[in-house]
């Protein structure tokens, strides 16, 4: 019985692990991502309470101390309160941050446990047989997980300053900031190899310092468009970091979840570094883009003195009446106004005319991947009317109204024409070049990069200003009133 038991509970990280790896499948489309959730929820309720069950000896119950498993019990239920609340609380649009900021608790745990396991490597088990020094091997695991967890922290909390606003989202590089990069990298190469040679705890403190520092000089640079690609850069390292103190701590589990997360964010940066025509080597060593931050700050003015045209809802409502085809594009706009509903009820009205509707989604839609997608979905939009940009660019030169809801930089040309611009090389949706472009928004002003749209003020561009739900609703009434 007991036999049985203990293979039973061996098999709890396998079991765990396998549900990770289906985790990722379901997340994969849409339509199985419920399923993809509900296995990670059940891998993660596994992997919380197996170490819980692994110092619980059952078979000699008085050797069970109850001070050791209190405290993180009441640890758990304190931080899965927070979690809970922060959860229910926040605003879809706010979600990277929130993704941003958990990436920097993750590199703060693998900093703490490093540090826990140098004080007292010996409750660790990892000191070399009849020595007092930490084995080698642990020592390398050790010090490089707890630099990728220090890179992840201050990298991570840069990346949630700059996704919340509290830092400037414009690229601040300077001249020789290659040259520095290098440098603290040399320094803290070396100070691991020393470290792992002598084991002075001050050599860990460098490591660590040196490791911080990295963080903020890689995303510091950064400018707000190619954030995203940060963000699951940050992710990736998050994993690593994870990885590294399961090897120091022997926890399999842990290795490999890391291993997971570490890889599927990885190949995640690589898509969305196609996705928006980035060199994955630039955004690992920091500093990526187009032009520099002066020439976003030039075009952002160069909107004085331009004429834009002005259409009411009414307006648009004739218009799209009037067309055979429309293609949606939706943008961060359009999560912050809720305005999918409106949406699908004003495609189902077009629809009901005999018009074409689809709808266009760029890879950096929004403030997270598949958040466009996401929106659609809850507005129960069929899949097969969603496409993505490479399916969908070549349609809008035949497509008579192109319709963009709260979208800026993912439509802006300047991507495409001009070499100072921070997103050139970005791919963005050609809209111009339907025949009709209608832009809801609330004003003139930019979007996440900064950086002025000259769409606006194009021949057959029509800005319609107002939140984007309102418009729409105003779009719908006027439809309802021309039919009858
Ligand atoms: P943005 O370029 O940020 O443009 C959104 C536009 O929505 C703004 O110009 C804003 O103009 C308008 N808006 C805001 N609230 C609105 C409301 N209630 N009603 C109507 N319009 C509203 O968004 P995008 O085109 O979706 O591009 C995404 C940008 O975010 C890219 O630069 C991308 O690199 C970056 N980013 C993406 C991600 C991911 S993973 N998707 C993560 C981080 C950053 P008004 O203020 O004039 O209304």
């Amino acid at each position: 019985m007991m036999q049985t038991y203990s293979f039973c509970f061996q098999l709890l990280p396998v079991v765990a692990s396998i549900l990770f790896i289906l985790t990722l499948r379901g997340l994969s489309t849409p339509s199985t991502s419920d399923r993809g959730n509900l296995y990670g929820m059940l891998g993660m309720a596994i992997a919380i309470f197996y170490p819980f069950l692994q110092v619980m000896d059952f078979s000699s119950p008085s050797d069970t101390t109850t001070l050791p498993i209190l405290i993180p019990v009441v640890a758990m239920l304190l931080g899965g309160a927070i979690g809970f609340y922060i959860a229910k609380k926040i605003y879809m649009t706010a979600l990277p941050q929130l993704v941003a900021a958990f990436h920097s608790l993750v590199g703060l745990a693998a900093i703490f446990v490093a540090c826990a396991v140098l004080t007292a490597p010996q409750a660790f088990g990892i000191i070399d047989d009849g020595t007092s020094s930490i084995r080698i091997a642990n020592a390398i695991e050790m010090s490089v997980g707890a630099a990728i967890g220090a890179v992840t922290f201050t990298g991570s909390v840069v990346a949630f300053g700059k996704l919340h606003g509290l830092i400037s989202g414009k690229r601040q590089q300077y001249s020789g900031q290659h040259k520095v990069n290098l440098i603290t990298a040399t320094i803290t190469i070396a100070a691991i190899t020393a470290f792992v040679i002598n084991q002075a705890p001050w050599l860990f403190v460098v490591v660590i310092l040196m490791s911080l520092l990295i963080g903020i000089l890689l995303i510091m640079p950064i400018g707000g468009a190619d954030m995203p690609v940060v963000v699951s850069m940050l992710n990736s390292y998050s994993g690593w970091a994870a990885t590294g103190i399961g090897f120091t701590l022997g926890n399999d589990l842990l290795i490999i979840v890391g291993a997971l997360v570490g890889t599927s964010g990885a190949i995640l940066s690589s898509i969305m570094c196609k996705g928006m025509n980035r060199s994955l080597v630039n955004v690992i060593f920091g500093g990526i883009g187009g032009g520099g931050a002066q020439a976003s700050e030039t075009t952002q003015s160069s909107s004085d003195g331009k004429n834009v045209k002005l259409c009411s809802p009414e307006d648009a409502a004739f218009i799209m009446q009037n067309a055979g085809s429309v293609i949606v594009v939706p943008g961060y706009g359009m999560a912050v106004a809720q305005a999918q509903h409106a949406i699908k009820e004003l495609a189902d009205m077009l629809k009901l005319d005999g018009i074409t509707v689809k709808y266009a989604i760029h890879p950096v839609a929004g403030r997270m991947p598949g958040h466009m997608n996401v929106l659609l979905a809850e507005s129960n939009i069929p899949y097969d009317d969603v496409f993505e940009l490479d399916h969908i660019n070549h349609e809008f030169s035949s497509t008579d109204v192109a319709i963009v809801v709260g979208a800026n930089d993912i439509t802006n040309p300047a991507a495409k024409t001009d070499p100072t611009s921070p997103i050139f090389g970005m791919p963005v949706l050609d809209v111009e070049k339907a025949k009709t472009v209608l832009f809801v928004k609330r004003s003139l002003g930019s979007g996440y990069a900064g950086i002025d749209n000259s769409l606006f003020y194009q021949a057959n561009t029509m800005m319609i200003l107002g939140d984007a739900k309102k418009v729409i609703e105003g779009i719908l009434r006027a439809m309802k009133e021309q039919a009858h």
